[in-house]
């Protein structure tokens, strides 16, 4: 009686201000499983290491093995400094996009899969800074731009599966496929796969540094070339913003392997501001007529691709 009492006299003001107030706390429990969303420990990186390097590198028999713990478990801060990196750019060691450290012999070869049009000053961004980024961890890598070079929507995953095949082509035992507009903040996130597939960018600033869901695997992701075969690669028929990567999830769960994660303080990253481009409507429809990864790598529809080599990355353009 006396709790029916008390509540009648509270002014309406109060009760708006209790009742958002439990939503509020409600929202931060529900977030912090996002917050830490589940992880595998920096201990046991190295247990998961997908260890293979391009059977082209040269191994140097003076030369000591790279050292990927001291790259992992170094202790860090995010790193800001995106407009002075891209400004005093040194391109030393670069040959066509592509790098190996010179004074050891690395033990992972990564090829960085980046889809692209039309965002030149993007571009113009993300190549120097991630070349900067990657020269310090040690590893054999080189950068591939995939453009669309036409003016009909947007076809991500084909130009995956393109880049991939490429790629593979080339002996890269391993994809980072990397969105142009997101920049790694810690200079601890090794590029590298892991015996399974890895989604990167967990903790990215436009989410608020919150996983918004499990099976997300969009921005930054990293898996075996021998993976991407088995998956299929990417479905062709998604254009638009969104929806091949939640249908590439579909695919790594179909296929029973596991999505996993570095640890949040390693996996943050900063989106580049940017105009969305069109949202696919038909994405959730698309998704659910998609049968077991049929469509993919053995279906790709395309009038022309050309390669060619610049200093600081491969470009393939590709006419869909
Ligand atoms: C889209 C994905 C996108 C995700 C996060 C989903 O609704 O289908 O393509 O990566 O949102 O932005
Ligand atoms: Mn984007």
């Amino acid at each position: 009686m006396l709790g029916l009492y008390s509540i009648k006299n509270l002014r309406i003001s109060t009760c708006v201000l209790i009742v958002l107030g439990c939503i509020a706390v409600l929202q931060l429990l529900l977030l912090y499983g996002s917050y830490n969303y589940k992880c595998i420990s920096k201990e046991d990186i190295g247990k998961y290491l997908y260890m293979y390097l391009n059977p082209k590198v040269v191994k140097r028999l003076d030369k000591p093995a790279c050292d990927y713990e001291m790259v992992y478990k170094q202790v860090h801060k995010d790193d800001w400094s995106i407009i002075e990196q891209s400004n005093q750019f040194d391109p030393s060691g670069i040959v066509n996009g592509s790098f190996v450290p010179e004074d050891c012999n690395p033990q992972l070869s990564i090829a960085i899969l980046v889809t692209y049009r039309n965002r030149q000053s993007q571009l113009d961004i993300f190549i120097p800074f991630i070349h900067n980024f990657l020269r310090r961890q040690k590893i054999h890598y080189k950068i591939f731009v995939i453009e669309q070079h036409d003016a009909k929507l947007f076809n991500k995953g084909l130009l995956y599966n393109v880049g991939a095949r490429q790629a593979a082509r080339e002996l890269f035992p391993c994809l980072v496929l990397h969105d142009v507009d997101l920049l790694p903040l810690s200079a601890a996130n090794l590029y590298a796969c892991l015996l399974q597939p890895r989604h990167l960018s967990a903790s990215l600033d436009k989410f608020r540094f919150v996983l918004p869901y499990y099976g997300l695997v969009g921005g930054v992701l990293a898996l075996t070339t021998e993976h991407f075969r088995q998956l299929n690669g990417f479905s062709n028929k998604f254009t638009g913003w969104g929806g091949e990567d939640d249908e590439f999830a579909a695919r790594i769960m179909d296929h029973n392997l596991e999505i996993l994660r570095f640890p949040p303080d390693m996996s943050r990253y900063t989106m580049l501001v940017h105009q969305q481009a069109p949202v696919n409507g038909q994405r959730f429809r698309l998704m659910s007529e998609t049968v077991a990864a049929q469509d993919g790598l053995n279906s790709m529809h395309y009038r022309s691709v050309s390669v060619s080599q610049h200093p600081l990355f491969t470009l393939i353009r590709v006419v869909t």
